[in-house]
């Protein structure tokens, strides 16, 4: 009688709050307030009056003139409405917003159109009291606010804060409810880890309040002598909640950027149900001859065809399924999955591979022809539908995706491989490498070779700088996108510490640690010389958001390749846990899916690992287990199995399948 409640506290104790919560972003409460003064105005003194850790209450900022000036510091990237109150009756104030502190002013906001600044929020103040950003006036991101007199007299606020908006449908109070954690030996890779989580967080938005692409303003371009007259109010999902792009902007739905962002989500959050509901309003959109929209509502308006982002709208029903098992989801789809695919798959000549006709991709130039970022792209999206079509008993349709699968590898191989380089070139009209393709080639199993995959992972880690890894088909760009599938590339490779040096160069050193970044959440893109200048976009660098789901491909692959935990059937009903061990000595992570909690938890000093796993009750998988130093031979303890000598395979692991769900250790000592 006495045990009982024990037992069940620890059992209850396992399925609650996951561990190392003090990594997480997400704010406790949705009212945040500066936490430090970046810059004031002059002889201005009393900024810190309105700081989250101000303890005497009754201080009041006061802004003495025309044109005095405080800015704020929220400490990392927020969203939300602005509020204030102020003991002044008259007067106005405004209010600029930026991510970085590049575009720190007075006078304007940084950009969410073009490269025209956003004008500043402006209140006229009529008397004493609250007042509150009307609800477009929502910001999707910025970690600095400047605050500024635009009366002729004194003006005195005595509180302000912000009204947190990501994650609509969460509680105010469990924003940081996730399932997932991670946690290593390298604190670099533990703070990429989280902040990745959060960056998915803040991209997702309530779908009431999408879109800074079109702005009616004073003007039909949407700008003004004072900036674009920004807002936020068109509606782009149904249901309550939705991933999108960027924080900042878009605000809309982007296949492509889900690529990356919802495995990120399903291992942090497990916040399906805003993956669904971007979905479905790509699938919403789909033309009757099976294309479905390069983004969603009411950018697609302008009808653009992109060969790559259509394949990503057909990977999203995968991954959404892949994750959640949702069974009843992907036989809504089918019909139209399959009418996607179609559409894709005529798109394939006389060579066997597609040759692309529209050149709308994530914005690189040069996407035509027998491109290799593509066919591989859609290699791995036909792969995809062989397995969903068995699962919809539709073999006949299974074996005819499956040929036009093995006629692209067939073809493009021989027709785009550059040997002495060791990386595919474009098209067979150029000799530049891609880093989308080379990365795709791999990602999607086009390549089988091993040793074709040490070279093509070699090659790219040939071109890194000292910002991270250049993508040269969007000319002097590095691209976090595209840089989250070159990190596969090198787990792939099986060269683990060369995955982890470029997360954490690039990710850390450079995405959360520069002074010009918000220590919080993920860039979209810059230049190969660090500039926060995205080639893309022209001269348009105030417009380059911070906040960028398809920048978190880290998050994902930490779980996945460094953990080990790869889930094998839908949801995880079997498994595969094969940690990459590289130079760390301890990693814990784990996340749940609708089947329950999955777990690896490791470490090593080079003559013992020791691995704890748990899976839910009623799955199976197989678990590849590192030798620690480059053993070949070594002892394995485990339950089963008291100290049996065991050899390991040519990578230096020792299999054990067909293992059930549940808790499992296991030790190898090598002496
Ligand atoms: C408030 O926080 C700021 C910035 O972190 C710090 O400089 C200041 O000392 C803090 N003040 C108090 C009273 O804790
Ligand atoms: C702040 O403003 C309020 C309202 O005008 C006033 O009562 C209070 O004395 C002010 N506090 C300071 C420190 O000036
Ligand atoms: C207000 O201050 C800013 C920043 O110091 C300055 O650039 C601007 O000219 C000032 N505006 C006016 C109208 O004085
Ligand atoms: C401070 O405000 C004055 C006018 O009120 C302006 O002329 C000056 O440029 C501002 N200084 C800074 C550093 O923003
Ligand atoms: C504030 O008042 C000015 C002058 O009356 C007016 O031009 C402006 O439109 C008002 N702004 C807002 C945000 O109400
Ligand atoms: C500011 O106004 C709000 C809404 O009226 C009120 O709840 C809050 O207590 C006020 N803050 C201060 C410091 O008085
Ligand atoms: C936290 O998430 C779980 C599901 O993952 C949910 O059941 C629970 O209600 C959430 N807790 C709060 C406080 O929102
Ligand atoms: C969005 O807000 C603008 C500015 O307030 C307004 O003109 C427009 O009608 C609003 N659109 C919708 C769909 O509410
Ligand atoms: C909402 O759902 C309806 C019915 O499926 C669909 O017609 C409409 O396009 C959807 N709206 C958006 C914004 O996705
Ligand atoms: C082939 O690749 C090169 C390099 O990216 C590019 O300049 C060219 O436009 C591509 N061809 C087509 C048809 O897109
Ligand atoms: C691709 O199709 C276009 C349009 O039909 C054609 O002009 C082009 O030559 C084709 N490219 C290749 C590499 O076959
Ligand atoms: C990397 O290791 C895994 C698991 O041991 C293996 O399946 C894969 O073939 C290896 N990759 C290469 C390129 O050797």
């Amino acid at each position: 009688m006495r045990v009982l409640p024990q037992i069940l506290f620890f059992a209850a104790a396992a399925s609650a709050a996951v561990p190392y919560q003090q990594y997480i972003l997400a704010p406790p409460s949705r009212t945040l307030r500066p936490i430090a003064v970046r810059l004031e105005n002059g002889t201005l003194s009393t900024g810190a009056a309105l700081l989250d850790n101000q303890t005497s209450p009754g201080q009041n900022l006061t802004l003495p003139t025309f044109n005095s000036t405080v800015t704020y510091d929220f400490g990392k990237n927020i969203a939300g409405w602005v509020n204030f109150n102020t003991t002044s009756s008259d007067g106005a104030i405004g209010f600029t917003f930026t991510e970085s502190s590049l575009w720190i002013s007075s006078e304007a906001c940084d950009a969410s159109g073009g490269s025209e600044l956003d004008a500043p929020l402006v209140f006229n103040i009529t008397s004493a009291g609250h007042y509150a950003a009307p609800t477009e006036k929502e910001r999707g991101a910025f970690r600095y606010l400047t605050v500024v007199n635009l009366g002729s007299d004194q003006l005195s606020i005595d509180d302000l804060w912000v009204h947190f908006t990501a994650m609509p449908h969460w509680e105010d109070d469990a924003l940081g409810n996730y399932t997932g954690w991670f946690h290593s030996n390298d604190e670099k890779l533990n703070r990429v880890w989280y902040a990745g989580a959060y960056t998915d967080q803040l991209v997702t938005i309530d779908p009431t309040r999408g879109n800074a692409v079109i702005y009616p303003a004073s003007t039909s371009s949407g700008s003004s002598a004072d900036g674009f007259n920004w807002y936020l109010n068109t509606t782009i999902t149904n249901g309550t909640s939705t991933v999108t792009d960027g924080a900042k902007r878009d605000r809309l739905v982007w296949s492509g950027d889900m690529s990356i962002a919802v495995p990120g989500i399903a291992v942090t959050t497990f916040d399906l149900i805003s993956v669904q509901n971007a979905l479905d309003s790509l699938y919403s959109l789909q033309n009757p001859d099976g294309m479905l929209p390069y983004a969603g509502i009411p950018f697609n308006d302008a009808g653009t065809v992109s060969f790559t982002y259509h394949l990503y709208a057909l990977i999203g029903v995968g991954n959404f399924f892949h994750y959640g098992g949702d069974r009843s989801y992907l036989d809504g789809k089918w019909a139209q999955w399959k009418a996607g695919m179609e559409w894709a798959a005529a798109q394939i000549d006389g060579t066997g591979l597609a040759n692309v006709t529209s050149s709308a991709d994530w914005l690189r130039f040069g996407m035509g022809g027998h491109n290799i970022e593509a066919n591989s792209i859609l290699f791995y999206t036909l792969n995809l539908g062989v397995a969903l079509a068995q699962n919809q008993n539709d073999s006949a349709t299974a074996d005819r995706w499956a040929q036009l699968a093995a006629g692209i590898q067939a073809a493009a191989i021989p027709l785009l491989w550059q040997p002495d380089v060791g990386l595919f070139r474009d098209n067979e009209t150029t000799t530049l490498a891609p880093q989308d393709g080379n990365s795709w080639a791999v990602k999607s199993g086009l390549v089988t070779n091993a040793s074709q995959v040490v070279q093509i992972s070699n090659a790219l880690q040939g071109r890194w700088g000292q910002y991270g890894a250049p993508a040269p088909e969007a000319a002097d760009a590095v691209s976090p996108f595209i840089s989250g599938f070159e990190l596969e590339t090198h787990f792939a490779a099986n060269r683990t510490t060369a995955a982890l040096t470029l997360i954490r160069n690039m990710w850390a050193d450079f995405m959360l640690d520069d002074v010009r970044m918000t220590n919080s959440t993920f860039i979209e893109g810059y230049s190969t010389s660090g500039e926060l200048h995205y080639a893309p976009y022209g001269d348009e660098d105030a417009r380059i958001s911070l906040a960028h789901g398809w920048g978190t491909g880290p998050t994902s692959s930490l779980t996945t390749y460094v953990g080990g935990i790869q889930l094998v059937g839908a949801a995880g009903a079997t498994w595969a846990i094969v940690p990459q061990v590289g130079d760390l000595t301890h990693v814990d992570a784990g996340f749940s899916t609708t089947l329950g909690r999955f777990s690896s938890k490791w470490f090593t000093d080079g003559s013992v690992f020791r691995l704890e796993i748990s899976t839910p009750k009623g799955t199976t998988g197989t678990v590849g287990i590192p030798f620690p130093g480059n053993r070949t031979t070594a002892t394995l303890i485990c339950a089963d199995r008291p100290g049996v000598r065991v050899t390991a395979d040519d990578l230096g692991k020792y299999w054990i399948t067909d293992l059930a769900g549940g808790d499992h250790q296991f030790v190898v000592v090598g002496w």
